[in-house]
């Protein structure tokens, strides 16, 4: 059994997990994550447009690193992305099927991960934010994280302030960001804050 825990496959750990071991947290890019209003699923070559447009709209990209408007370099940046288990980033959908945002998993520090590159297209209902917090969380949660960090910019008011409305506390601040530091406690007390925007849960499907 402790040849297993320590094994290095991501499945090997997945496997155990769902037979109720605690393992060591890994990520992995499931097919999709279902809630209630949206579905989360792998980013592909073919999202490479949608990320294009959504990373370059004036508004949107005040407070996100920047992008360069080159759909061949977004491509490549997918491709690679495809191989690298070290993150994972999803494309949000609605239940019609349609692209409303992204979100993104990555920096695994021990039993923390960072999330990002969040973002929602203009005029989405003001639940989906909410709600894609949540699943990441669940999803997060399911791998075995027991912990999240992430940092905001300092002139992104909105967003921190809804990232400490769900309990993460702010613990460092560089020139133009603020760093935060989300427990499981916290994360466990959101869920359930929460949970009637995931009336019927979630699910994920590898
Ligand atoms: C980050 C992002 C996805 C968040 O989505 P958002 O819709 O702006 O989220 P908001 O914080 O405005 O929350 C939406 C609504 O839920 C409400 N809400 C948010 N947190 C809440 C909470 N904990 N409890 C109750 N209501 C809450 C808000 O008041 C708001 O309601 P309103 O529309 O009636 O004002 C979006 O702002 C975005 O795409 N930003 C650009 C990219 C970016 O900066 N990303 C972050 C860096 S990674």
């Amino acid at each position: 059994m402790e040849d297993l825990l320590n094994d290095s496959s991501i499945y090997v750990l997945s496997c155990l997990r769902k037979r109720g071991y605690k393992t060591r947290p890994t990520l992995s890019k499931p097919k999709k994550v279902v809630g209630n209003n949206l579905v989360f699923k792998d980013a592909q070559k073919e999202d490479a447009a949608f990320i294009l447009e959504l990373r370059t709209d004036s508004k949107k990209a005040t407070h996100l690193s920047k992008t360069s408007n080159d759909l061949k370099q977004q491509e490549v940046w997918l491709e690679k992305y495809s191989n690298d288990s070290g993150q994972v980033y999803f494309i949000i959908f609605n239940k019609q099927g349609e692209k409303v945002g992204t979100v993104r998993l990555y920096d695994i520090t021990n039993d923390s991960f960072c999330w990002g590159s969040w973002i929602l297209k203009n005029g989405t209902p003001s639940n989906y934010s909410i709600e894609s917090a949540l699943l990441v969380y669940h999803f997060a949660l399911s791998l075995g994280f027991e912990k999240a960090h992430f940092d905001v910019r300092k002139g992104n008011e909105s967003v921190w302030k809804f990232h400490e409305r769900f309990g993460a506390d702010k613990v460092e601040e560089t020139t133009d960001d603020f760093i935060y530091n989300i427990s499981l406690e916290a994360i466990e007390k959101s869920l359930e804050k929460y949970k009637k925007y995931l009336p019927n849960g979630f699910s994920i499907e590898d």
